[in-house]
């Protein structure tokens, strides 16, 4: 059977041809939940993230509430995102968080020397970043500065936030106007302490880690949930480091992995103008993402086989060039149906690791790298990867239903990479979601599912796709990507068909 649209496009020629058909098998046996933490979010203070993103001048014409920019707040509670790290990344090992606290004119200024040496003037500070976090309904995951801060620092700001009788911290707090402790729980200790966090040997930031670690408190009623900093993509022997010296004392160990389209930190490779050839090795550089996933778990399963400890890869996403004018230091770059495919098919990465992996966050949520959300003044749209995120919502806190199959290749230039990633869930009323995505570029692909004992009458389902992979949302047609209602699936029997087409998404939802 061959079916073949042509769509002819300025930038890439899409062959819509079906000629392979997938069987799959899903099976009702779940043991294990998808955390919705999978889903979190990254915002540092970096470039247009916080300033000129979610907080904005008091003169922007938009809805705020104070400063925050509630049309972006609105956006993200629609795809319930569960939790939101801050604040950074690099800048959190630089920054001193007495500085955000107190009457914004007293605050004092500092140099963001990572992110563009632009001058930060620390009016979002603490309480900012929990008031945002109230209003999106999100768990703060607060990333605490070990490189250039000390176990006081770090002990105190944990005071501050979640003790709730009298101390000279909790004192400053109420002074500040928050009577109630504000119960934070996940906790970063430090960030790529191998790197910009300061340069340390996986040995000596294991130490190190112990040493903050002991001063970082659980107040009554609220026990942190510390993270420690982990390694950067195929670091094994940090992984190896961390889980012999600091093993159960942590909650989560941290992993980082961007997926760069050329494989090169100078010229990484432009958002939207790219070829078949440079979307192909980026989607094979993504789907390394599994592999790191289960080499660095493997270690994992080493020093803790009840698997207690949570793989945390709290750094993912497309890191591209920037786009062409603006400043390089702040990784501003756009978003397109390419993006989306990598955010479906990671998601499904960590569904299928989801024993290990309990907690994720891209990188970052608005106006830097794989961005949700892009602002321009007053204007705002959302990206395809935020399309991504709606549509798999529903898997969120489910439990993980196995699905196997063996998946046709994507061919190219004699390279092949899977085409067909997909993962299932059963949420808590009992009904089943399927997500699919297909990297294939010019083939549909059809899947032949076998639902065995699950009943079901009817799939209804959501897509998301567009005539080519290098098309995306502009403020000028911020609605040229969006998901659309998906008739490509019949039942027949206990199967259910359906038909991918060409680099597309899919969640099914069989009623
Ligand atoms: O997300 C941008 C930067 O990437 C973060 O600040 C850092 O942790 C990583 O290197």
């Amino acid at each position: 059977m061959k079916k073949i649209i042509l769509v002819c496009t300025t930038a890439l020629l899409s062959l819509n041809v079906t000629a392979q058909t997938v069987h799959a098998k899903v099976e009702d046996n779940s043991k294990i939940l998808i955390s919705r933490h999978i889903y979190g979010q990254f915002a540092e203070h970096l470039g247009r993230s916080i300033y000129d993103g979610f907080w904005v001048d008091k003169k922007l014409d938009v809805k705020k509430q104070g400063r925050i920019r509630l049309d972006i707040v609105e956006a993200l509670k629609k795809i319930q995102i569960p939790n939101l790290r801050w604040p950074g990344g690099c800048f959190a090992d630089e920054y001193h968080w007495r500085d955000g606290i107190g009457k914004p004119k007293n605050r004092p200024k500092m140099v963001n020397t990572h992110w563009g040496g632009v001058t930060e003037d620390n009016s979002f500070g603490t309480h900012e970043f929990l008031e945002l976090c109230k209003l999106l309904g999100t768990e703060p995951y607060i990333s605490a500065n070990v490189g250039s801060g000390t176990p006081e620092e770090m002990s105190k700001w944990v005071e501050y936030l979640n003790f709730k009788g009298e101390s000279p911290m909790s004192k400053l707090r109420k002074e500040n106007g928050h009577e109630e402790p504000f119960n934070v729980s996940f906790w970063g200790v430090g960030n790529e302490s191998w790197g910009c966090g300061g340069n340390m040997t996986a040995d000596y930031y294991s130490n190190e880690y112990r040493r903050y670690a002991t001063f970082a408190k659980d107040y009554p009623g609220i026990k942190l949930k510390k993270i420690a900093g982990g390694a950067n993509d195929f670091d094994y022997n940090w992984t190896e480091t961390a889980m012999k010296v600091i093993g159960q004392r942590m909650w989560g160990l941290s992993l980082h992995y961007y997926t760069l389209p050329t494989g090169n930190w100078g010229k990484k490779g432009s958002a939207t103008g790219f070829n078949e050839q440079e979307y192909f090795n980026t989607m094979e550089r993504a789907l390394k993402m599994d592999e790191l996933v289960t080499k660095h778990s493997a270690i994992m399963d080493k020093y803790d086989p009840k698997k207690n400890v949570a793989l945390v890869v709290d750094e993912w996403g497309i890191w591209t060039d920037v786009e062409p004018g603006t400043n390089p230091g702040f990784l501003f770059q756009q978003n397109s149906l390419r993006d989306a495919l990598i955010a479906g098919s990671t998601l499904n990465i960590f569904h299928k690791h989801a024993e290990r992996v309990k907690m994720a966050n891209l990188a970052q949520t608005v106006n830097v790298l794989q961005s949700l959300i892009l602002t321009e003044k007053e204007k705002m749209l959302l990206t395809p990867t935020y399309h991504v995120f709606d549509m798999y919502k529903v898997h969120q806190d489910a439990m993980l239903l196995p699905i196997s199959f063996e998946s046709p290749s994507y061919v190219l230039n004699g390279k092949k990479i899977p085409a067909v990633n997909a993962s299932a869930s059963k949420d808590k009323n009992g009904v089943v979601h399927i997500s699919f995505v297909n990297l294939d570029n010019s083939r549909s692909i059809e899947v032949n599912t076998d639902l065995g004992n699950i009943n079901f009458s009817k799939a209804d389902g959501q897509i998301l796709t567009s005539a080519n992979v290098n098309d995306y949302n502009s403020f000028t047609q911020p609605d040229k990507i969006k998901l659309n209602t998906f008739s490509g699936a019949t039942k027949n029997g206990n199967k259910l068909s359906v038909t991918l087409p060409a680099h597309s998404i899919v969640t099914l939802t069989l009623n």
